[in-house]
């Protein structure tokens, strides 16, 4: 699809990657961004519209699709990540956050959305995913599941959505340079917010469904079938160096 003249709507859009979405739509073209964010006056993108919606809000989610009926790309970028081990978190309250927010918020906002874009054509969906929908970090065990329930939810809408001529395209990262990585990633390189938005659109003009946004994901997925020879060894060592 293209940008230029598009309605998009971008959850997660008030900071981070959400606030690059946001900015390299209107680059490109995008008629209306609709920025949602839990505080909309946090969003200071010019240009904008600012929505209210926080996605484990059900019932919000469906008043702004009801709202915003105009969209032809929603971008699910909302998301959390609580660095709750699987084990050695002392609560499920970490899992469950994830869960709510990364699986069933996305999820929610796509079946909310769903008429909505076959009304305007068919148009695309974009979903956040992660390197970790593809292996478990245990420092942020609960995120690394939430995320690979994501990836696998987003699989499914893209079958389900096809008939629609929906474009559901899935976005797998490493580091990120937002607040999200500050605390985790060190010193290992990050890519920057507005390259990860600009392979995120340059995909969906070209109508592809997988963005593999950096060489660590690029890796990882060719590792997959090897997994417990090639990616599990190391992190198993990473684990034990760090709790001796
Ligand atoms: N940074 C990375 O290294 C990295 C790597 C791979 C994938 N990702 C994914 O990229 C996406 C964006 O993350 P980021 O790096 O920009 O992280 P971030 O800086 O922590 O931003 C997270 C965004 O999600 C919003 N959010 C959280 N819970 C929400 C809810 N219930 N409803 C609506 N908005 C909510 C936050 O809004 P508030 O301002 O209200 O908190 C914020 O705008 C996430 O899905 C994340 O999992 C990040």
């Amino acid at each position: 699809m293209r940008i230029a003249g598009s309605v998009a709507l971008v959850t997660g859009a008030g900071r981070g990657l959400g606030r690059a979405f946001a900015h390299a739509l209107l680059e490109r073209g995008a008629k209306t961004v609709y920025a949602a964010a839990r505080n909309p006056s946090a969003v200071t993108e010019p240009g904008v519209v600012p929505v209210r919606l926080d996605i484990t809000d059900h019932g919000r989610i469906a008043e702004v699709a009801g709202e915003c009926r105009d969209v032809s790309l929603l971008v699910n970028n909302a998301g959390v990540m609580e660095m709750s081990p699987l084990i050695g978190a002392a609560t499920l309250d970490g899992a469950r956050l994830e869960m709510e927010t990364n699986y069933l918020g996305t999820l929610a906002m796509c079946r909310a959305f769903a008429p909505v874009l076959a009304a305007n054509g068919g148009g695309a969906i974009v979903n956040m995913l992660s390197v970790v929908s593809w292996f478990t970090n245990p420092v942020n065990g609960s995120y690394s599941a939430s995320k690979a329930a994501e990836w696998s939810m987003t699989n499914g809408v893209r079958i389900e959505l096809a008939r629609q001529g929906t474009l559901v395209v899935g976005v797998n990262a490493g580091f990120i340079d937002t607040e999200m990585a500050a605390e985790l990633a060190g010193d290992a390189p990050k890519t920057s917010p507005a390259d990860v938005a600009r392979q995120v659109f340059d995909a969906v003009e070209a109508g592809q469904v997988e963005v593999l946004a950096d060489g660590r994901t690029r890796r990882i997925k060719s590792l997959l079938p090897q997994d417990h020879e090639e990616i599990y060894p190391a992190v198993q060592a990473a684990w034990d160096a760090n709790h001796p």
